[in-house]
């Protein structure tokens, strides 16, 4: 077993909560009277709360002060979270769970690496949080994704070197955080969008760690 840790992404790895993000952004952007569109949405995927707004903002070609921007934040992430906390274990993607469960009997710590400040409490909702071992979330870390450091931190509270870490993520920025930090990356999603990614998969169901580490195997050789 080359790898003794797996780091994973929240949001688009784990559980799709980029649906609700999506409606809390277009009501605040409609608000404003910016267009905001499925496609602009994708821009906002793995990129912290504060960074979305100035995206949409930009849409808009709209200006507002630090004050203002603190206030639409927190509208949008209290309408986000009206979401959220309706959220139920159903909602996990395929396979995710049995992938987790299946990865902690074979020995593998498993940790959380994501940007969201809300990761705990869907984490909960899900009925996750006891498959894993540690939690970085949006609270824990300065720098965003595509900087190391929340898949760093992750590495260290599991205990393990970078070498010995294998990320699943299904963002750009993500996948470039994993190689930043010296750790292999797993794409989720396709390989156009994850050009940069050590090994794509669609999803993990039917997904286990011996024919991920075979195929990773492969590649390093
Ligand atoms: C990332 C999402 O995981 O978390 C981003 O991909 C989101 O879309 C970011 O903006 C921050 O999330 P939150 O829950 O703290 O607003
Ligand atoms: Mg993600």
């Amino acid at each position: 077993m080359r790898f003794t840790a797996l780091l994973f992404d929240l949001d688009g790895v784990l559980v799709d909560t980029a649906k609700y993000h999506y409606i809390a952004w277009k009501a605040l952007a409609e608000e404003l009277g910016i267009p905001f569109t499925l496609k602009d949405n994708e821009r906002l995927k793995g990129v912290s709360r504060q960074r979305s707004l100035d995206i949409v903002l930009e849409i808009g070609g709209v200006d507002k002060t630090p004050e203002e921007r603190e206030a639409l934040c927190t509208e949008k992430n209290e309408r986000y979270l009206s979401y959220i906390r309706k959220m139920e274990p159903e909602e996990i993607l395929p396979g995710v769970r049995e992938f987790l469960t299946e990865a902690r009997r074979q020995g593998y710590k498993i940790a959380l690496g994501s940007a969201s400040k809300n990761a705990r409490l869907i984490l909960d909702r899900l009925e996750l949080t006891d498959l894993f071992d540690a939690i970085v979330d949006g609270y824990m870390v300065t720098q965003a994704k595509p900087d190391p450091e929340v898949f760093a931190l992750g590495g260290r509270l599991l205990g393990a070197q970078p070498s010995q870490c294998l990320v699943f993520e299904d963002s750009v920025a993500g996948i470039q955080a994993a190689h930043a930090g010296g750790m292999t990356a797993v794409g989720i999603g396709t390989r156009e969008d994850l050009p940069e990614a050590d090994l794509v998969l669609p999803g993990f169901a039917g997904a286990t760690m011996e024919d991920i580490e075979k195929k990773l195997l492969a590649i390093s050789r």
